[in-house]
């Protein structure tokens, strides 16, 4: 299907004009496949239109080539003349491109329907309910597509519509390749926009968005929108296009010496999700493919240098807040203090979520993306405030003598948190002086 593919590729090359001026409706109109279009094109316009100024509309890829189905499908059903089903899943579009469904079938991406277990989903149906779990969590992640039990292979309404970027297809394959190439034009310009990832990476607990607007990136992308080049199928950073990159230029699109790749976790050295950053797998290499990256544009000193920042920027969110945090609650859940049962019962449950889930992530990812305003006043700001102002309150009015010693300790002992007991004058002469500073020297210091 690949060669046939090149193939189409090559016959485009020589006949592309013809086609687009013939308007691609080369199949019979009389043969099922060219049906489709005829009625398609009076009972839904828009849609055809769409399909009609496309790529696969250009490469003579039609309706049927997509929504052809076998009768033993779950969810196919017969539409006039031939055996369709609505969906078309990453498997389906296989068919043609076999790499780019390989890679995103190895990405955290396709494994981002897997979310009932977690504490996010327990919060969800159980602090909320179900209704909000499929317009909220499964809008973005993708669930279990179900077919509906009253008309036969037919999917359910409870869990279509749905484009979640991990979305689990009665034909076993994950996710879905319209989350980032919507239907039915599948323009590549689209996919390369920051627009296209944010409909999912944005908001409270993962602002990559706005950092990225708020960047320098973000500002210049936006200014020399018209120089992006965003149509041109080759599209090499430094070579097709140098104003800015995008989200696609620095996480999935090809350099000078690297292909476009669709696992999104190619080039990230940590995990900044989790309540304690840890590194990836083979961080160094998939580092350097992100460094590669940066310098069709940058020195590799710049580079390095941000690196070095940033590293410590999570080593200190890790250190100093998160490892404590993490800790103090471990010490109260251990002893039973909690008056409700429930896990979401309890005040001082929601403070530890906010801290990691939300203003944690947010000044880990303002660090990474050079978003300042997400790093401090959105980030390590609220999270300074919220350990010292909300979290160890709540804990201390628990008034258990274990928990008020380990607290104690910690603000005694600890170099990063003793500030609390010394008088300002000398916190200010020792910022002068360059000595409190001396305390975080050893989170710049390489693994
Ligand atoms: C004679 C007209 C006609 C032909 C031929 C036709 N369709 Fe349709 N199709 C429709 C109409 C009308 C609807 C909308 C039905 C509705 O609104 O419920 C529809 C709906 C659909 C749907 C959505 C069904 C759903 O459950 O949401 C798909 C997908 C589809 N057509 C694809 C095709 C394909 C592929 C072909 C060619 C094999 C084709 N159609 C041929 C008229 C046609
Ligand atoms: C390149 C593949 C591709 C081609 C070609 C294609 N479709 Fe689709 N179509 C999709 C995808 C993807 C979806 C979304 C289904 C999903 O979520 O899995 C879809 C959904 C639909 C739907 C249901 C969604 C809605 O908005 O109501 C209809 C109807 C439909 N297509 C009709 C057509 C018709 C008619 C043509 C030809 C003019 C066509 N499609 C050509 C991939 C394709
Ligand atoms: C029958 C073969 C076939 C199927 C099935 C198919 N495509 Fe394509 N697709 C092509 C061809 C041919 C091209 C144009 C040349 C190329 O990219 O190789 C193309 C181009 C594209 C492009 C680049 C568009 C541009 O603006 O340059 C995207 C994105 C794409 N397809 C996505 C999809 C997705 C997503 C699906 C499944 C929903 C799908 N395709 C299903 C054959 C197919
Ligand atoms: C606006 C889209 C959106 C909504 C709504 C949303 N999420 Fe997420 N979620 C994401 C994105 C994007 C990430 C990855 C962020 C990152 O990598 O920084 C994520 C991350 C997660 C993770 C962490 C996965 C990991 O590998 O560590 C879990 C678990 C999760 N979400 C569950 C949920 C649940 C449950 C809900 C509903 C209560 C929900 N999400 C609502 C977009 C969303
Ligand atoms: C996370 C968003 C995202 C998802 C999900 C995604 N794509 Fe892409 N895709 C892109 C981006 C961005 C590009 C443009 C890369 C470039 O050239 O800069 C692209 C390019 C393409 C191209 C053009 C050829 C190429 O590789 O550059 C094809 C074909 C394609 N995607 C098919 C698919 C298919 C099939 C799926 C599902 C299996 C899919 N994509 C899922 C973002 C995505
Ligand atoms: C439909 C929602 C959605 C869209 C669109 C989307 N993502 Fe994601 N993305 C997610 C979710 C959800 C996760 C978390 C998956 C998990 O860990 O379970 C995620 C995770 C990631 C990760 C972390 C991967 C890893 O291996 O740790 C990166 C990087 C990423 N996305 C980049 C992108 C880029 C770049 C785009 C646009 C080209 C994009 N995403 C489009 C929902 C989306
Ligand atoms: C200049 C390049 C660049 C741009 C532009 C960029 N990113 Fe990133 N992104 C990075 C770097 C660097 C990291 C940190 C990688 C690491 O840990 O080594 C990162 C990390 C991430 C992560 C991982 C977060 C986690 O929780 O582990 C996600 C998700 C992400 N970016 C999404 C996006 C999205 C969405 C956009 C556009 C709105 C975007 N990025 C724009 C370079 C970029
Ligand atoms: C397509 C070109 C391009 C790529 C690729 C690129 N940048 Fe940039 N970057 C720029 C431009 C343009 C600026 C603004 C320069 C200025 O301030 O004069 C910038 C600014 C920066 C800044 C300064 C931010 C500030 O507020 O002063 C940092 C740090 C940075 N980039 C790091 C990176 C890193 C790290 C990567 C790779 C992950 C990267 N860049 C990839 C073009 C690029």
């Amino acid at each position: 299907m690949v060669r046939y593919c090149k193939l189409a590729v090559g016959i485009l090359l020589i006949m592309g004009p013809v086609l687009e001026r013939m308007g691609a409706e080369s199949p019979d109109p009389k043969s099922p496949a060219g049906e489709c279009m005829t009625c398609h094109k009076e009972k839904s316009p828009g849609l055809y239109r769409q399909w009609f100024s496309s790529s696969h509309a250009r490469h003579g890829v039609t309706c049927i080539d997509c929504h052809a189905a076998s009768q033993e499908d779950p969810d196919a059903y017969q539409h006039f003349d031939a055996w369709i089903s609505t969906l078309v899943t990453p498997k389906d579009c296989s068919a043609c491109h076999e790499r780019e469904f390989r890679e995103v079938a190895g990405s955290h991406h396709a494994r981002a329907g897997q979310i009932l277990k977690s504490a996010d989903a327990y919060l969800a149906h159980v602090t909320a309910g179900h209704p909000a779990a499929i317009q909220g969590c499964e809008s973005c992640h993708g669930a279990p597509l179900k077919i509906d039990p009253d008309a036969p292979n037919k999917l359910s309404p409870l869990t279509w519509p749905n484009s979640g970027i991990g979305r689990i297809n009665p034909d076993g394959s994950e996710g879905s390749c319209n989350a980032c190439h919507p239907r039915h034009t599948f323009a590549i310009a689209q996919a390369r926009q920051p627009e296209s990832c944010s409909k999912c990476h944005l908001g409270p607990d993962h602002p990559q968005k706005e950092v990225y607007e708020e960047s320098k990136h973000g500002n210049t992308y936006y200014t020399h929108l018209a120089k992006m080049n965003l149509d041109s199928f080759k599209w090499v950073v430094g070579e097709d296009y140098f104003a800015a990159p995008t989200c696609a230029t620095c996480h999935m699109s090809a350099t000078a010496t690297q292909t476009v790749s669709h696992d999104v976790g190619n080039r990230l050295t940590w995990n900044l999700r989790p309540p304690l950053s840890t590194r990836q797998k083979d961080w160094q290499t998939k580092g350097s493919r992100m460094k590669d990256v940066c310098s069709a544009c940058h020195g590799s000193t710049f580079v390095t240098g941000h690196y070095h920042q940033y590293d410590a920027s999570v080593r200190l969110y890790n250190e100093k807040f998160a490892k404590p945090a993490t800790e103090l609650m471990t010490l109260i859940r251990s002893k039973n203090l909690l008056k409700s049962p429930a896990e979401f019962g309890n005040t001082v449950e929601w403070v530890y979520w906010e801290l990691w889930h939300h203003e944690g992530r947010r000044a880990r990812h303002g660090a990474s993306m050079m978003g300042p305003d997400y790093t401090w006043w959105h980030g390590f700001y609220d999270i300074a405030q919220h350990f010292y102002f909300k979290l160890i309150p709540e804990a201390r009015k628990l008034n258990d003598p274990d928990v008020n010693t380990w607290i104690d300790t910690l603000l005694k002992d600890d170099p990063m948190h003793r500030w609390l007991n010394q008088p300002a004058a000398d916190l200010k002469a020792a910022i002068q002086s360059g000595e409190l500073q001396t305390i975080y020297s050893d989170l710049f210091k390489a693994e």
